[in-house]
């Protein structure tokens, strides 16, 4: 069996005849393919073509009495982990952008759940277009990914952005994207991808350092991999991420936006303006409580002395802040990490800050601590208290973004 099923949509472009090429590429990878074309797009490529080589029959209308299967929209969205649209053109961005469903591939996106993947190919007036620009920015707020289109000379001789992405390019991007989210299908989130589509996560993650002079710093020993976790598991269920990262032991996920922060004050100041756009923000990072009050601009000297005080001043609460003064539908995640009396710590920690919920871990148990692949959490809400067994950071990522999912169940948008 093919590691992992990509529905292939095609519409109505010159570049169509790419699609080929990316259905043979992604094929080599270990894909099984199965296409869909809108009526447009057979105008520049047999579906014949597409079902000779993949082997399987090529959907171009639901309603078609020919149509062996009466709603294959539903039965096709729901058999793929990924759905990839090359190309796609300015017609079928503002159809799905708006809920259009008035072929098989614009009533295949509406029915799906996998990842999706849109790489666009049109004239450069056409890609431009605010109205275009418009839809291209909703879907990806959507979580909707894009292979954004290239400069060069295009099919209408003129030269510039909206060539189609070099087909090797669109085809590593699908692979990554199948890789994350079958790599949580396989048993880590049970499933669920896709289910945090339209989420958009900040997340803070690592250590901060606070300069005590331009060679030494305060610091501590986060390493960022459980942070990075909760990124990589809610971008493979679908929601768009944006970290905030510390100093970190471990590399970021790809395909995740990272921004780098080493102080409080700077992952205050970096938090503060990527907010606004955040439908989840997760707190994971080991941020300093306090700083040096005044970082000597030189290297401090010992002159003689036998004792040194440093004084410390309070760093900003970089999740109390934001959860004081969050914006509609912002659900405000944090994590505690105590020595002992950790469920009772973590609860302080949820009513104080208002917080929705808190990932509490015992950082003095083997397995639990700042370095180790494994975690051992308990998570806590206003009315609820979960603590689950030993389990991989990553797989207790997923069981936090199981708590918020559950959360905005509840609560809506
Ligand atoms: N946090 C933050 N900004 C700070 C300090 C902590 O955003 N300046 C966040 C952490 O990312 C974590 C949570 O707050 O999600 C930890 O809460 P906090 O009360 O600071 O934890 P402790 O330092 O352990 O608190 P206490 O002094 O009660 O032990």
């Amino acid at each position: 069996m093919s590691r992992f099923r990509v529905g292939l949509g095609v519409s109505g472009g010159i570049a169509a005849y790419k699609a080929v090429e990316v259905m043979r590429l992604l094929q080599k990878s270990g894909c099984e393919v199965r296409v869909a074309m809108t009526r447009h797009a057979t105008e520049f490529v047999a579906p014949l073509t597409f079902r000779a080589l993949s082997d399987a029959e090529v959907v171009v209308d639901d309603y078609d009495p020919e149509n062996s299967d009466p709603i294959a929209h539903v039965n096709f969205s729901q058999k793929i982990d990924l759905l990839l649209i090359v190309p796609a053109t300015a017609n079928i961005i503002a159809k799905f952008a708006n809920g259009v469903a008035d072929d098989f591939l614009t009533s295949t996106y509406l029915a799906a759940t996998a990842p999706v993947l849109i790489a666009p190919a049109m004239n450069t007036t056409m890609w431009e277009q605010p109205a275009t620009q418009r839809n291209v920015a909703r879907l990806k707020a959507d979580g909707v990914r894009f292979v954004e289109p290239i400069a060069g000379e295009l099919a209408c001789k003129t030269v510039g952005t909206g060539k189609l992405e070099d087909v090797e390019n669109i085809v590593r991007q699908a692979l990554e994207i199948l890789s994350r989210s079958k790599g949580s299908n396989d048993g880590e989130n049970d499933g669920r991808t896709g289910d945090l589509k339209g989420e958009r996560f900040l997340i803070t993650v690592g250590g901060t350092r606070e300069a005590i002079d331009p060679v030494r710093f305060i610091s501590n020993h986060s390493s960022g991999k459980m942070g990075f976790a909760m990124a990589e598991a809610a971008a493979a269920r679908g929601a768009e991420v944006t970290v905030v990262a510390g100093v970190t032991a471990v590399d970021p996920p790809e395909g995740i936006k990272v921004v780098r922060a080493v102080s409080a004050s700077e992952m205050h100041k970096a938090v503060s303006s990527e907010l606004t756009n955040a439908t989840v923000f997760v707190g994971a990072a080991a941020v300093a409580d306090y700083a040096p009050a005044n970082a000597a601009d030189a290297k401090i000297k010992k002159d003689g002395r036998d004792t040194l005080t440093l004084e410390l001043k309070k760093t900003p609460d970089i999740l109390g802040e934001v959860s004081a003064n969050r914006h509609d539908g912002l659900i405000v995640v944090g994590f505690a990490a105590e020595t002992n009396n950790v469920i009772e710590f973590a609860r302080n920690k949820l009513e104080k800050k208002k917080l929705d919920i808190v990932v509490a871990n015992d950082v003095s148990k083997p397995g639990a601590g700042f370095n180790a692949d494994t975690n051992i959490i308990s998570i806590l809400t206003a009315d609820s208290a979960d603590d689950f067994a030993i389990m991989p950071k990553r797989q207790a990522a997923d069981r936090v973004c199981d708590a918020i999912k559950k959360l905005r169940e509840e609560r809506g948008r």
